[in-house]
C-alpha cells in the first residue's frame, strides 16, 4: 500500500484508469443519479485496484466482456474527509463496468428545486468536483494526480438540457431499453426523456468533470465562447453584456502562456447557491450570477478562470498540498491579463485586494502557522476547510519576486517554457524548484527558495503594491480612525473594487456610531456590488450594530458564495459578548443550509462548531 495523495485511497501500485465512461440516469423526484461507469486501464491488470466513492450505492462490479460478477470491498466506515474505499479484485481485465446511484447528500450535487432556481418552473442539478467530490458522483481514482478522459451520456426529462466540462456530441432521443434494467422507471417514461452525450478526449483530473443540468439556454459572445444561463431572457442578455470582452482575454492569453489547447471556452452563470466565484472546469467555466454587476468587473473572475486553462488544467498540481501551483500561478497570470485588458491601476488594485487578504489569513491562521506555507502537509485535513487567501496570494507574490528578480522578459520567457514542458501532466512544487533553478542558474542565491515554499508567514521580500489609487485608499482607510470620512470628491471615480479595499482596510474596533454615519452618507448597506456590500456587513457586525442584522439575513439567504458567508457567518459567531449576534447566526443557519450547496453546508458547519 503505496498512497499518492492524502485525499485519496489510490495507490501508487496499482494502475492508473485513462479513460471512463459513464451513463447517468437522473431522476429528480429522488435526487439520486442511476448509473454505470466503464473504467478502462491502460493494459490488463490482475489484483487489487481501489477507487475512492463516497455516498455511493454501489450495485454491482461486472467485467464487460463477459459480463461475470468481479469480487468487490466497500471499506464499512466512512472516513469524514476521504469517504470510502472500493476495492475491486481483477483477473487480468483491462476494464470493469461498475452501477452505482448516487445519494441526495451526495457533496458535489446541489439538486436545487423550482423555487430555487430563477426561472421557478423546472428544477436543476449541478456539479462542484474540486476539491475531493468528484468521487461522491461516481468511484474513482480522485487524486489530481491522475488525469482521464471521459465520455457521458446524461438521460434527463425532456424539457431540461445538459452542459458538461466537454464537447458536445449529440442530444437524441433514448435507444429503446437504453437506461439501466435496475430502474424500471427509465424503460417506462422514455419518451418523456433525452439523452446528451459528451467527450472530453483530452486527459483532465477528475476535479474538473463537471455538469450542470436545467433548463439551460445561451447567447453568443464570441468566435468560441457562449454563456448559458437559465433559460431567462433577463439573466443571459445581463451576461451576455457582461462577458462580452472574453475574446480580447483569450486573445491576450494566448499571447502571453501559448496556445489555448481546449477548443471552446464556453461560460455557465449558475443560480445565486453557487459556493465559488468560479470554477475553471475545462470548456465550461462555471460563475456565480453574483459577478454580473452591469460594470464589467465580472471580467476579474473570467480572466481567472481563463488562465486556469494553462495552469491548473493543463499543468495540475499533483495533490492538495501543492495547490499554490494552481492558485498562485493563475492569481499572477490573471493579473497578466487584466493589466493589459483593464490597465496597470485596475491590476495593482486587484494585487492590493490581495496583499490585504493575505496578511487577514496570517491573523487567521495564527495558531495553525502549517497552513500559511505554500508547500502544507494536509494528512487528516480536509481541503474545504483550510480554503485561503495563502496559495493565491503568497503564490503570486513569490512569482512576481521572481519575476523582479530576472525582469519581465526573461520571466515571460520562462513561465511559457514552463507551460510547454508541463502540459497534460500533474507535478508537485519539487518538480517546479529544479526546474527553475535549471532554468534560472543561480536565483537560489538570489531568493531564499526555502523560506518561500517552506517558511511560516510573509517573507521579508514579499512587496505590497504602490499605484496612487492604491496608496490614497488605504491612506483615507487609516484617517478614518481620526474621524475623516472620505469627501464625495474623493470617491466620485470609486467603483465596486475601491470601496472593497478601503473598507478591508479600516482600521479594527472603530465605533458603530462611524459606522453608522459612512454608511448614511454612502449607502453602502444596500450596494448592488455584493463584495462592497459584504465587506460593510462584516465591518457593521464586527463593531456591533444591531441595525444591520437584518440586511446580514437577506444576504446570508439570497446567496451561497462562500466568499460571503465565510466573513458574515464568523463576525456573526466571533461577535464577543453579543449573544443576539449568536443566535441569529444559528438560526439563519438553520433557515437557509437547504439553500446552500453541500460544501457549503460543511463549511459554515465548521465555522458555527468552531466558535458557538
Ligand atoms: N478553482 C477555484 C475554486 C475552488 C478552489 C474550488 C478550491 C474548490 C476548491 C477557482 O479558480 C477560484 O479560485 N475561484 C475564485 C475566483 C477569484 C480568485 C477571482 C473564487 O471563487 O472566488
Ligand atoms: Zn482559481
Amino acid at each position: 500500500m503505496a498512497p499518492v495523495d492524502p485525499h485519496s485511497f489510490t495507490d501508487s501500485t496499482h494502475p492508473f484508469a485513462t479513460h471512463i465512461s459513464l451513463s447517468l440516469y437522473f431522476n429528480f423526484p429522488s435526487s439520486t443519479i442511476h448509473s454505470s461507469a466503464l473504467l478502462t486501464l491502460p493494459s490488463p491488470h490482475s489484483g487489487p485496484i481501489s477507487l475512492d466513492a463516497r455516498s455511493l450505492a454501489i450495485s454491482s462490479v461486472l467485467d464487460p466482456q463477459t459480463l461475470t460478477p468481479l469480487p468487490f470491498s466497500l471499506s464499512p466506515n466512512s472516513d469524514p474527509i476521504k469517504g470510502q474505499n472500493l476495492t475491486i479484485t481483477l483477473s487480468n481485465q483491462s476494464s470493469f463496468l461498475i452501477t452505482f446511484s448516487t445519494s441526495p447528500s451526495s457533496s458535489a450535487l446541489q439538486w436545487l428545486s423550482p423555487p430555487q432556481t430563477f426561472n421557478k418552473t423546472l428544477p436543476f442539478v449541478y456539479t462542484q468536483c474540486q476539491s475531493i467530490h468528484a468521487r461522491s458522483v461516481f468511484p474513482c481514482q480522485d487524486t489530481p494526480a491522475a488525469r482521464i478522459c471521459y465520455s457521458a451520456r446524461l438521460n434527463l426529462p425532456r424539457q431540461l438540457s445538459a452542459v458538461m466540462s466537454a464537447a458536445h456530441i449529440d442530444r437524441r432521443p433514448p435507444i429503446l431499453g437504453e437506461g439501466l434494467s435496475s430502474c424500471d422507471e427509465a424503460l417506462w417514461c422514455a419518451e418523456d426523456r433525452v439523452v446528451e452525450e459528451f467527450a472530453m478526449e483530452q486527459p483532465i483530473p477528475p476535479y474538473l468533470f463537471a455538469f450542470a443540468v436545467g433548463e439551460i439556454n445561451y447567447r453568443e459572445v464570441g468566435p468560441r465562447t457562449r454563456v448559458y444561463a437559465e433559460s431567462v431572457p433577463a439573466v443571459l442578455d445581463a451576461a451576455a453584456k457582461e462577458f462580452a470582452g472574453t475574446e480580447e482575454m483569450i486573445r491576450q492569453g494566448e499571447r502571453l502562456f501559448g496556445p489555448y489547447e481546449w477548443g471552446r471556452f464556453d461560460l455557465l452563470v449558475l443560480p445565486p447557491s453557487f459556493p465559488y466565484g468560479g470554477m475553471e472546469n475545462p470548456r465550461m467555466v462555471f460563475l456565480t450570477p453574483t459577478v454580473i454587476r452591469g460594470d464589467a468587473s465580472g471580467a476579474q473572475v473570467v480572466a481567472h478562470e481563463l488562465a486556469h486553462s494553462w495552469t491548473g488544467n493543463l499543468i495540475t498540481n499533483k495533490t492538495n498540498e501543492d495547490f499554490w501551483l494552481n492558485e498562485g500561478f493563475t492569481t499572477y497570470a490573471e493579473r497578466r491579463i487584466v493589466e493589459v485588458v483593464q490597465g496597470e491601476d485596475r491590476a495593482a488594485l486587484n494585487i492590493g485586494i490581495g496583499w490585504r487578504g493575505l496578511n487577514e489569513d496570517m491573523e487567521r491562521f495564527h495558531d495553525n502557522m502549517e497552513f500559511t506555507k505554500l508547500k502544507t502537509r494536509q494528512e487528516g485535513v480536509d481541503p474545504d476547510d483550510i480554503y485561503s487567501h495563502v496559495p493565491y496570494e503568497k503564490g503570486f507574490q513569490f512569482l512576481w519576486r521572481i519575476e523582479r528578480q530576472i525582469c519581465r522578459p526573461a520571466f515571460d520567457e520562462f513561465l511559457k517554457k514552463y507551460i510547454a514542458t508541463f502540459k497534460f501532466q500533474s507535478i508537485d512544487t519539487e518538480m517546479f524548484l529544479d526546474f527553475l533553478k535549471a532554468n534560472v542558474p543561480g536565483i537560489e542565491k538570489e531568493i531564499d527558495l526555502d523560506v518561500w515554499i517552506h517558511g511560516t508567514g510573509i517573507p521579508p521580500d514579499a512587496l505590497e503594491p504602490v499605484s496612487t489609487i492604491y496608496t490614497k485608499i488605504v491612506s483615507l482607510a487609516t484617517e478614518f480612525k481620526l474621524g475623516r470620512m472620505p469627501r464625495e470628491d474623493e470617491v466620485a471615480e470609486w467603483r465596486g473594487q475601491e470601496w472593497e479595499l478601503y473598507l478591508e482596510n479600516l482600521p479594527k474596533g472603530i465605533e458603530s456610531s462611524q459606522v453608522a454615519a459612512l454608511d448614511a452618507r454612502y449607502r453602502l448597506s444596500e450596494c448592488k456590488d455584493w463584495e462592497v456590500k459584504v465587506a460593510f456587513l462584516q465591518l457593521a457586525i464586527s463593531s456591533g450594530c444591531r441595525e444591520y442584522f437584518v440586511e446580514v439575513e437577506k444576504t446570508l439567504k439570497e446567496v451561497g458564495r462562500m466568499k460571503y458567508l465565510r466573513p458574515l457567518y464568523t463576525a456573526l459567531a466571533q461577535a464577543t459578548g453579543n449573544d443576539e449576534a449568536k443566535i441569529l447566526a444559528k438560526r439563519v443557519f438553520m433557515e437557509a443550509r437547504e439553500c446552500y450547496h453541500p460544501i457549503a453546508q460543511g463549511v459554515v458547519e465548521t465555522i458555527l462548531s468552531k466558535h458557538l
